[in-house]
């Protein structure tokens, strides 16, 4: 990749949103896809694409998301020239709209077992567009899972959306991460063209290792980054020496929010070398000097910076035997409920309706409520895989079949409501003595025009 600008120092900034556009890239290791290590969704387009200015293959969100209608932006907020095209690629010339639910999911399915534990990078981009003709940019909450990640105010991102840059990323970078030239004050740059080590950790791109700054005088310099105050952060300071010297080191140290340091240490020719902080906690500005020791005849340098924002994961999602229970019961009688989606219980305010949980450190369905919702065929078993459902009401429906025994098996069931059905046979006898010791409210009666060529006995509520 070229750079007609001259570069001094990347930059990654990975609590920002860059712009206004719905585009969702997810970047995940350990899946196989036309990007290896990543995936990379195109809101509201039809049909999968390369985009060729990139090499990234984005995916239609179509398979990720059952819910939501497609747009086009304004053709004044859409791609007009090359250099635009080049930056941004089609992909925020669409989106995809939510004018229904309160809570609208994206689904990714995580094949691998191994999947399951690892850390994922997920990076998403919003533009308005003006896409429904009513200026009004729409603010909205973002959750990764069950958990709040942050309030996108499509209005505050605006003037993000023409900026130009140029940047670092795929193919350079093998996760996409995007690199932004970022200038320190009284510095000079330095670069090479020679090769370097792309093999670090941290994959920090070898293109991006490739140039740094100096400062212009003196024996260190010092940047100042404004972030959100009051979190903790993870940065890492990535270096590689890019000057040949025959008797002189370059032994900086790194000096954080004007106390915690790091150092020093000697950097080797083309070699990368990265210092990470962790957990730091940032009131006021971000603030760093890289200093060269006295020992050192040459002044510091540095290539690269990555800063992440760290929040706290306040919630676990519903037990995972509880959620599979209630979607192998929402795929066995088809229930079309546009808020059936994403986790059952949380957040809070969106759990599903017809369902009630009680929110422990792991929520748990203890009520389900799915009268006179056209169930069709038998009880579904799976509903005894709800260990800790205490009401079931099922009545008013088309369910046909018998009562399943394994219902008596739920241990804290105290309401089971099975009246208006087209259900045959006897009470299983463990139900019938759960009922009649009154430990079970047990209502079991048909619709009275059944009731004529009903075989067996049957129960009135
Ligand atoms: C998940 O990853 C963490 C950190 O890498 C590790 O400590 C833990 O044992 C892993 N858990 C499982 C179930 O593999
Ligand atoms: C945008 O960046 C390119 C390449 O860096 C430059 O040639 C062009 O003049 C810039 N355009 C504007 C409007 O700044
Ligand atoms: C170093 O440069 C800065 C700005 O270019 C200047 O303010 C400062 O006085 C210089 N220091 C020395 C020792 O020359
Ligand atoms: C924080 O940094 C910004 C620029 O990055 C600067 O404009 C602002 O004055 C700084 N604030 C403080 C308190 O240092
Ligand atoms: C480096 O030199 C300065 C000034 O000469 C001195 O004040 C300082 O103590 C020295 N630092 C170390 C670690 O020797
Ligand atoms: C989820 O529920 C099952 C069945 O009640 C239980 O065995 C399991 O321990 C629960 N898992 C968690 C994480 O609470
Ligand atoms: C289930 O919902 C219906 C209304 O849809 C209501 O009449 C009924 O009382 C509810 N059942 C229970 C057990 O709360
Ligand atoms: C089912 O029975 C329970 C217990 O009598 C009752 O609370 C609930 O309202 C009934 N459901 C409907 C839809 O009437
Ligand atoms: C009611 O009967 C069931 C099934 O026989 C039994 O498990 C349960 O302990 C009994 N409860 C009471 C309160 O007697």
């Amino acid at each position: 990749m070229m750079f007609r600008n001259k570069l001094f120092l990347f930059i990654l900034f990975v609590t920002c949103f860059e712009d206004l556009l719905l585009a969702i890239d997810v970047q995940r290791r350990n899946l196989a896809t036309e990007n290896p290590g990543f995936l990379s969704i195109d809101c509201g387009v039809e049909d999968d694409y390369l985009d060729h200015a990139t090499g990234i293959w984005f995916k239609s969100d179509k398979e990720f998301t059952s819910t939501g209608e497609n747009h086009e932006i304004l053709p004044e907020f859409q791609s007009d020239d090359d250099e635009y095209e080049k930056q941004f690629g089609k992909r925020y010339n669409t989106l995809r709209s939510f004018p229904e639910g309160r809570k609208n999911c994206y689904s990714l399915q995580l094949e691998a077992e191994s999947a399951k534990n690892s850390s994922f990078r997920i990076r998403a981009s919003f533009s308005y567009g003006n896409y429904d003709r009513k200026n009004q940019p729409p603010k909205f909450d973002l959750y990764v899972g069950v958990n709040y990640w942050t309030t996108v105010d499509s209005n505050a991102y605006g003037a993000f959306f023409r900026e130009n840059r140029s940047s670092a990323r795929y193919k350079d970078d093998i996760y996409d991460r995007i690199w932004y030239p970022y200038r320190l004050p009284n510095s000079v740059s330095v670069s090479t063209s020679s090769d370097i080590d792309g093999s670090n950790l941290y994959k920090v791109p070898a293109e991006v290792l490739r140039t740094a700054v100096r400062p212009s005088n003196g024996s260190s310099m010092t940047g100042s980054l404004s972030v959100a105050s009051d979190y903790e952060y993870n940065v890492y300071f990535h270096f590689a020496e890019l000057e040949v010297f025959e008797d002189k080191l370059r032994e900086i140290s790194i000096t954080v929010n004007g106390g915690i340091t790091q150092g020093p240490f000697t950097l080797e020719y083309l070699k990368p070398l990265s210092i990470s902080f962790q957990k730091l906690l940032v009131v006021g500005n971000f603030t760093f000097t890289i200093a060269s020791t006295n020992e050192s005849g040459l002044p510091p340098i540095l290539n690269a910076l990555e800063i992440y924002q760290l929040k706290q994961i306040e919630h676990s999602a519903t037990n995972q035997s509880d959620v599979d229970a209630i979607v192998s019961t929402k795929h066995t009688y088809n229930i079309d409920r546009d808020d059936w989606q994403g986790d059952p219980c949380l957040p809070k305010d969106t759990t599903w309706t017809g369902l009630s949980c009680r929110f422990d450190t792991t929520p748990r369905i203890i009520s389900l409520n799915l009268s006179s919702s056209k169930l069709t065929g038998e009880i579904s078993p799976s509903l005894a895989l709800l260990q800790e459902i205490e009401s079931i009401d099922l009545s008013y429906n088309e369910l046909t079949g018998s009562v399943p025994e394994v219902l008596a098996r739920l241990p804290k069931l105290k309401l089971l409501n099975l009246s208006g059905n087209k259900l045959k046979g006897p009470i299983p006898q463990s139900l019938q003595d759960k009922s009649d010791n009154g430990s079970l409210l047990l209502r079991y009666g048909r619709v009275r025009f059944s009731l004529l060529n009903s075989l067996g006995s049957f129960y009135t509520a």
